[in-house]
């Protein structure tokens, strides 16, 4: 391989690394370039949290395609091998930087409610949230995004047929792929509730048995449906054949769904989020999204100190205190910008992140002060990121979801289509936090037609020298996953070694700082407690961050996946501008 071109990967987290100790004490240098940046990169790069995804991005670049064709075959197979974390079913954000137009377009493909989820239907009778009905089945379902993304990407800004960019996944659904450890655990934690449903059972119990690593699981309903999208476009889901069995289905398990709320779903095309960090320019993603406002407070706050040269626990304690303020704001204004006004521009303003960064105590944690939250289940399976990056220099930060493992456990019979359950998403009962433990209030309630409030934050950043673009799963913990990204690339990691940063998280409710096994030394842990801090410092591994990067000095395209999932791949090949 050319030197200029390094895919990375590692299977277990170094020792190097860890949160505490892995900060090359000194900020990334401010370079200046000795001779002209590079006007395009040498090759393509591609991280994906299966290989086979990130296999079928490279094929769409081998056929002449644009890092666009690689992302919808990328995001389509990934809605086949990772039925746990994403699917047609299900929806997504994809960030696209256009290096002819110079544009980023944010390409909202959230879910929609439909009109039947009034916030009463998830009531029970004591007044109490449903939490099954929020979860599992037909309620649980948002209208599909990720079909029209699909079409909407492909015919906007591919250069190859819908035809050629879904081949991948058709064959894979059709041919069938070996099971991996993930799924099998996912599946095994989820059983209860996906063998409900006929459809789910003719997928994952075709022979019988549960889904077990090593076996092949083929889904010829799945390559059918992708087939009709690819024929047809957006009829081929929305219209047609499989709206009526998706119709038919919902109805059948109890749900309602109407013809006309499929018919009339569509992806926005909305402004990116952008602000400055240190040197970089950051892009990244709006609401629905509420990622992008979040970390534009977080990093704001942080830019008051120069974190490298803190000692652990004090650089530990600042960036808790930066989540915990930043994730009230989430909880408090944060929504569908279609259907809520929110305060945008004051809550992503400098001023406004010094004036937060003037109420955190040096040496003392601020009490989040409202009654205990939930502690939020551990997600490292849902939801799922990839990232691009193509010899024209156009990029591409997708992350796409169904939102809990294996979303509403419901597969639609027929069509392989397995359902969302992104309601959940909602503050379904205001001040009731969700399964990511995050709670909501009016701005986040359902309405007919609203996008669900999201933590998905593809992003790119950019420096005068390098280019990256970074995205995570994670429910609630997206959002301080991609931060750890930010920073790790601020403080001079490599793509792997951001792949592989040790996280921590704080979501102001639960008051409490989570870490990963390993990220906090017990001397930082005695030091955060001694600010008043609860620290949950033996967490498993969350989190599944692709990323990569093109730095333009030197004309190295890197690729970094998360070390803490087997089956990603990072690649990065030779390849010529596509004309
Ligand atoms: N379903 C996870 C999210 O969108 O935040």
């Amino acid at each position: 391989m050319h030197p200029a071109l390094r895919a990375l990967s590692t299977s277990v987290l170094s020792a190097s690394l860890l949160f505490t100790a892995t900060l090359p004490l000194q900020a990334a240098p401010k370079t200046t370039p000795t001779a002209a940046n590079a006007a395009h990169p040498p090759g393509t790069a591609i991280a994906s949290a299966h290989a086979l995804a990130t296999d079928a991005g490279l094929e769409m670049i081998r056929a002449g395609g644009n890092a666009f064709d690689a992302a919808v075959a990328v995001s389509a197979a990934l809605a086949v091998v990772e039925p746990i974390s994403s699917g047609i079913g299900g929806g997504g954000f994809f960030l696209l930087h256009d290096a002819k137009s110079g544009k980023d377009i944010f390409v909202d493909a959230r879910e929609t409610a439909p009109a039947s989820a009034t916030p009463a239907a998830f009531l029970d009778e004591k007044g109490e949230l449903n939490r099954d009905r929020a979860t599992n089945g037909p309620w649980s379902a948002g209208i599909p995004g990720l079909p029209a993304a699909l079409v909407h990407v492909a015919k906007k800004y591919g250069r190859l047929p819908l035809k050629t960019s879904l081949q991948p996944a058709i064959r894979i659904a059709r041919e069938g792929f070996e099971i991996y450890p993930r799924l099998e655990r996912g599946y095994g934690s989820r059983r209860q509730v996906m063998e409900r449903y006929r459809g789910t059972r003719e997928v994952f119990l075709a022979d019988g048995t549960p889904p077990t690593a090593g076996e092949i699981l083929k889904q010829p309903d799945l390559a059918r449906t992708l087939e009709l999208l690819a024929e047809k476009g957006f009829d081929g889901f929305y219209r047609g054949e499989v709206a009526s069995k998706l119709l038919a289905a919902v109805k059948e398990e109890g749900g309602q769904w109407r013809a006309d709320e499929l018919t009339g779903y569509r992806v926005k095309e909305r402004e990116p989020l952008r602000f400055q960090y240190r040197d970089w320019a950051i892009t990244t993603a709006p609401p629905p999204s509420s990622g992008g406002v979040a970390i534009a407070e977080m990093l704001q706050m942080l830019s008051g100190w120069d974190l490298p040269k803190l000692d652990a626990a004090q650089r530990t304690h600042l960036i808790a205190e930066a989540m915990r303020r930043a994730f009230r704001d989430r909880t408090i204004y944060l929504g569908d910008p279609d259907f809520v006004k929110m305060p945008l521009a004051r809550l992503t303003s400098p001023d406004y992140a010094a004036g937060l960064r003037a109420t955190i105590h040096p040496s003392k944690a601020t009490p989040s002060d409202l009654l205990p939250g939930q502690p939020a289940p551990l997600e490292d399976d849902e939801t799922t990121h990839f990232s691009i990056i193509d010899a024209n220099g156009n990029r591409v930060s997708v992350t796409q979801t169904v939102n809990l493992l294996y979303g509403s456990g419901m597969v639609v019979p027929g069509t392989g289509v397995l359902l969302n359950n992104e309601m959940d998403d909602f503050a379904l009962r205001p001040g009731t936090p969700n399964a990511f433990g995050v709670m909501g209030f009016a701005a986040n309630a359902p309405e007919p037609g609203k996008r669900m409030l999201s933590s998905m934050t593809p992003s790119f950043i950019e420096s005068k020298d390098k280019i990256a673009v970074v995205g995570a799963p994670g429910g609630s913990r997206i959002i301080t996953e991609v931060l750890l990204g930010i920073l790790g690339y601020d403080w001079g990691l490599d793509a792997q070694g951001v792949a592989a940063l040790p996280r921590i998280h704080h979501q102001w409710m639960p008051d409490v700082i989570s870490a990963e096994k390993g990220a906090l030394d017990a001397e930082t842990v005695a030091a955060l407690e001694a600010m008043g801090h609860k620290v949950n410092a033996g967490e498993n591994p969350w989190g599944n961050l692709q990323t990569v990067s093109w730095d333009k000095r030197s004309n190295t395209l890197e690729a970094g996946t998360d070390p803490r999932n087997p089956v990603g791949k990072a690649a990065v090949v030779e390849s010529a501008p596509a004309r």
